[in-house]
């Protein structure tokens, strides 16, 4: 019996798709708020295995999914190169900034990340451990492009201004330092395989702001070369790639990069995806995250015309982003009773 989420990854129709969702261990739970109080913040509770195990588990206790995501934050990998990380309440992640050649000469060589990341690589052993036998391990990191917007701007940006702005004034700089997050990832992604997951996703949450050439220099190619080193290692691994809001980029980009599904948000149709880009492949997606604070007769709809626009070829059902800190969880449970049919 292979767990749904592998079959539908490795090309399969089902009749009823597997289901899990981003950030699904989060806020919006009360049983993560009180373990997140017993770590103390954020940080602690990622880097604390037996804890983060035990927040990744939750929602799987609690609904049923059917795959777990690995606990843990795109931003522990700039963290573990070298740059400081910390989060202001309420407001989101800060880091001390890549703005000058000597930022880039202090940080540590790719190879160099594994003693602060063994916390994270114990965390999937013990879930690789404890998790039910049909729920399947997302292991995960962020995508190049997207990591270096947060060490490049030292926080979160709506534009990712700064990291453009580099690109434009020390283009060398700028790609040595997408050269150095992408070697670091598939360092860390091929060990959290390695402890037990069994997929990895990248996530590219930035990818809409780059254009054109831009999109293939600095999402695409950095993607496939992460892929294809992963695959390389590890034969069979199967990898899901998400370049957020990548619109018509969408199209072709399983076959450009070699990832077996796409992750679609929902600024585009499921019935639009449905042609462009699940003609290629599994594809994941793409309900509005918004229904699961609003509930009811919309987000039954909403859910079955995602099902249906995905019903002829191989679909992993989730949000088109993740889950709110508002969201209401028993809106979580109308969601995957819809997907479920029950
Ligand atoms: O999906 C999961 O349940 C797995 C864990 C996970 C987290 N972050 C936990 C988290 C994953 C896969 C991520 C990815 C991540 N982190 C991304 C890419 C995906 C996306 O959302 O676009 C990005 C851009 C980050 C960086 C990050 N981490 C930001 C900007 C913030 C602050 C915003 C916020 O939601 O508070 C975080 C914090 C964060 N990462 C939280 C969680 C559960 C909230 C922290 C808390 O408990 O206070």
């Amino acid at each position: 019996m292979t767990k749904l989420l592998l079959r539908a990854l490795a090309g399969e129709t089902l009749p009823v798709p597997p289901i899990w969702m981003m950030r699904q261990a989060g806020r919006y739970l009360p049983e993560y708020r009180a373990t997140r109080a017993q770590a103390g913040d954020f940080l602690s509770l990622c880097y604390n295995p037996d804890l983060a195990a035990e927040v990744t588990l939750q929602p799987i206790r609690r609904y049923g999914f059917d795959a777990a995501i690995l606990f843990a934050d795109i931003l522990l990998v700039p963290q573990a190169l070298g740059a400081d990380l910390w989060f202001e309440t309420g407001e989101g992640p800060r880091l001390s900034t890549i703005r000058a050649q000597a930022d880039f000469d202090k940080l540590k060589p790719a190879d160099a990340i594994h003693e602060h990341l063994a916390p994270v690589y114990e965390t999937v052993r013990i879930l690789a451990r404890e998790l039910p036998q049909e729920t399947a391990l997302i292991g995960f990191a962020g995508a190049p492009w997207t990591v270096a917007t947060y060490m490049i701007a030292g926080r979160g940006t709506p534009d990712q201004g700064p990291a453009h702005a580099l690109k434009a004034e020390n283009r060398a700089l700028f790609e040595a330092l997408l050269d150095r997050i992408t070697e670091a990832t598939i360092d860390y992604l091929s060990m959290q395989v390695e402890a037990g997951a069994e997929v990895v996703k990248l996530f590219d949450s930035w990818a809409g702001s780059l254009k054109g050439e831009d999109f293939t220099r600095y999402t695409l190619e950095p993607a496939k070369r992460i892929i294809s080193a992963l695959k390389a290692r590890h034969p069979g691994l199967p990898v899901i790639a998400f370049p957020r809001e990548a619109g018509e980029g969408y199209i072709g980009f399983a076959r450009a990069t070699g990832a077996d599904c796409v992750a679609i948000d929902n600024s585009v149709s499921p019935q639009w995806a449905a042609e462009h880009v699940q003609i290629d492949g599994c594809v994941q997606g793409n309900l509005d995250p918004k229904h699961m604070v609003t509930g009811g007769q919309p987000l039954i709809d909403a859910t079955r015309a995602v099902v249906e626009a995905f019903r002829n070829g191989p679909h992993i059902f989730n949000l088109g982003h993740g889950i709110t800190p508002d969201a209401d969880p028993e809106n979580v449970q109308l969601m995957i009773d819809t997907v479920r049919g029950a």
